[in-house]
């Protein structure tokens, strides 16, 4: 009860912030400290606002070992150190809705992640969110931090 009046009260000092954004968010931290088996040349969010119906993490860049099957895509969100958004997503059945079904070759890339956000996201709150992507072997492909105030509304 608490916690959702300090929600509903931070919310509202948000909302015009976020309001301004459109397009796309590509204003990605890499947070690995070593390196990976995708190579970056740019990470983005779209839309902006973020969508709760279907977000797209686009991805652009090369990749040094094929994805495969067993690739989870995990996406967590904070908002004041708080975990608020916490999602596992199977990358390969991800990919293959949208119509690039795994293995993906090594190589130059880009993919689009798209998928529904949560329901349990909060709406209209600074998150920041994290992508933890790891390959069928284990390794890790991606690692990235988008921190901004994105929120995620139903689609218009
Ligand atoms: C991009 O993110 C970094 C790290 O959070 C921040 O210092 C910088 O101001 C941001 N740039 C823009 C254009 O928002
Ligand atoms: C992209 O990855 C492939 C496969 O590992 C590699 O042969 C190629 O040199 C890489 N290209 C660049 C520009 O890094
Ligand atoms: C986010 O960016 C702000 C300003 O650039 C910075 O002070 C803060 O430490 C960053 N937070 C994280 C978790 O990277």
């Amino acid at each position: 009860m608490k916690l959702t009046a300090t929600f509903a009260i931070l919310g509202s000092a948000a909302l015009s912030m976020v309001a301004a954004q459109t397009g796309s968010f590509t204003n990605f931290t890499n947070i690995a400290t070593a390196p990976t088996q995708f190579t970056a040349t740019s990470v983005s969010l779209s839309p902006v606002p973020l969508c709760v119906q279907k977000t797209c993490l686009t991805l652009i860049g090369n990749l040094s070992t094929p994805i495969t099957q067993g690739a989870r895509n995990s996406v967590t969100g904070r908002w004041l150190d708080r975990l608020v958004y916490t999602d596992t997503q199977d990358l390969c059945a991800v990919l293959a809705a949208n119509g690039t079904p795994c293995p993906i070759a090594a190589g130059a890339i880009t993919l689009n992640v798209c998928h529904p956000m949560r329901s349990m996201t909060p709406r209209n709150f600074p998150i920041i969110y994290q992508y933890i992507i790891t390959n069928g072997d284990g390794g890790l492909l991606l690692a990235q931090r988008a921190n901004t105030s994105l929120s995620a509304k139903d689609c218009p």
